[in-house]
């Protein structure tokens, strides 16, 4: 009997690139279409997968009944319409994030996707890492007290403005959500207050730095700062990425070089410190989750939902929108930021680069 899991494609760029390696390696899926709207990443998607089906038009996927999940990793504009289409036609859905691009949109993909018993879930990929699994299963063992605050810091030469991924906002709504949605699982609570300043780097007309402090429904305490601006003409690139949490007692934190992660626990009886490899964005175990899911016919409570990433999306865009109301300055020039943009159009090996077309 056929035990894999059937699934069509949405989207091969460097996300989709990720599911399709970690698909053809677990053994579980059947990819059987691959859907880009690129002639060239077709042509890749051929090479990469010779078993599938490429084509250029989603229709064919949504169409096909055999089909039992599909993958939405193209760009946020199209993923509201391809949630809505999915469900019509009786498919699971594992989408990328965020779920669409407008805050409505993604409110409506959200109630769309509880309206039926078909499964779904979105790459909110901190959820399924080791190193956060660990510390959340440390501040519940009551090692580090009442917990108190979050921090948490991701700075990289990352995406930069202009460069593509405009359906997905700023730095801080691209990238920065999954922080906002990191804080808010570690807390278990709804943001209550906010302060956020940001600068407009390179005198871009968006912040592409933020940092937003304020507290939760519990009281609990978060500081996030995101920014893809760390140093992307330094000879030598590098990053800063850490997670800080303090309870009333002892403290739990993280900080990873994008290989190597690294978590140190400090609690009233234990001290441990543990070193893994980083285990990238953890489409692994999102996949397996998922596959388990459909296998036993019972969701795996394990998976984020849609809800969680709307709520995470509308929050990145509220603190946004409040360091307008905070001077938000400018610095530096436009012609930097072109700079930056042609170093990383000619870099091999560079943070966040997108798939050449
Ligand atoms: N969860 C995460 O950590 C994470 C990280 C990076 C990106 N993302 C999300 O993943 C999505 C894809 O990002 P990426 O970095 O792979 O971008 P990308 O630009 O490398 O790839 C997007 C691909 O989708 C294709 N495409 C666009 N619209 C299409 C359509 N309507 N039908 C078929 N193909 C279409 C493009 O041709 C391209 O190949 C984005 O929404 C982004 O926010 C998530």
């Amino acid at each position: 009997m056929n035990t894999l899991t059937k699934v069509g494609l949405i989207g091969l760029g460097r996300m989709g690139r990720f599911y399709l390696e970690e698909m053809q390696k677990s053994g579980r899926w059947d990819v059987a279409y691959i859907c880009d709207k690129s002639p060239g990443i077709r042509e890749l998607a051929r090479k990469l997968s010779p078993t599938s089906k490429i084509i250029d038009n989603e229709d064919e996927i949504f169409n096909d009944e055999t089909v039992q999940v599909v993958g939405l990793f193209a760009l946020a504009d199209s993923r509201k319409q391809q949630i809505e289409r999915a469900v019509k036609c009786n498919k699971h859905i594992i989408s990328e994030k965020p779920i669409s691009d407008t805050i409505i949109n993604e409110w409506e993909a959200v109630y769309i996707s509880e309206r039926t018993n078909l499964f779904s879930t979105v790459n909110l990929y901190l959820r399924n890492s080791w190193y956060h699994n660990l510390i959340k299963d440390f501040i519940a063992s009551g090692e580090i007290g009442e917990l108190a605050i979050i921090r948490v810091c991701h700075l990289t030469p990352g995406l930069a403005p202009g460069e593509g991924h405009e359906y997905e906002g700023p730095s801080f709504h691209d990238c920065g959500m999954h922080y906002v949605d990191i804080a808010r699982w570690y807390t278990g609570s709804e943001f209550k207050t906010w302060h956020a300043q940001g600068v407009r780097m390179w005198n871009y007309k968006d912040p592409w730095f933020l940092q937003c402090h304020g507290t939760f429904e519990n009281g609990v305490v978060f500081d996030i700062t995101q920014g893809h601006v760390y140093g992307h003409l330094s000879k030598n690139q590098t990053h800063n990425s850490y997670i800080d949490i303090i309870g009333t007692k002892g403290i739990a934190r993280m900080t990873h070089d994008f290989k190597t992660a690294v978590v140190e626990l400090h609690g009233v009886n234990q001290t441990i410190r543990q070193e893994r490899p980083f285990g990238g964005k953890n489409i692994d175990v999102l996949c397996n989750l998922f596959a388990d899911s459909i296998e036993s016919g019972v969701r795996s409570n394990k998976l984020p939902t849609l809800r969680d990433s709307a709520i995470a999306s509308e929050y990145a865009w509220r603190f946004l929108e409040n360091s307008t109301a905070n001077e938000l300055p400018a610095i530096g020039e436009i012609k930097t930021l072109e700079k930056i943009i042609e170093r990383r159009r000619n870099m091999k090996n560079g943070y966040g680069l997108l798939q050449p077309q």
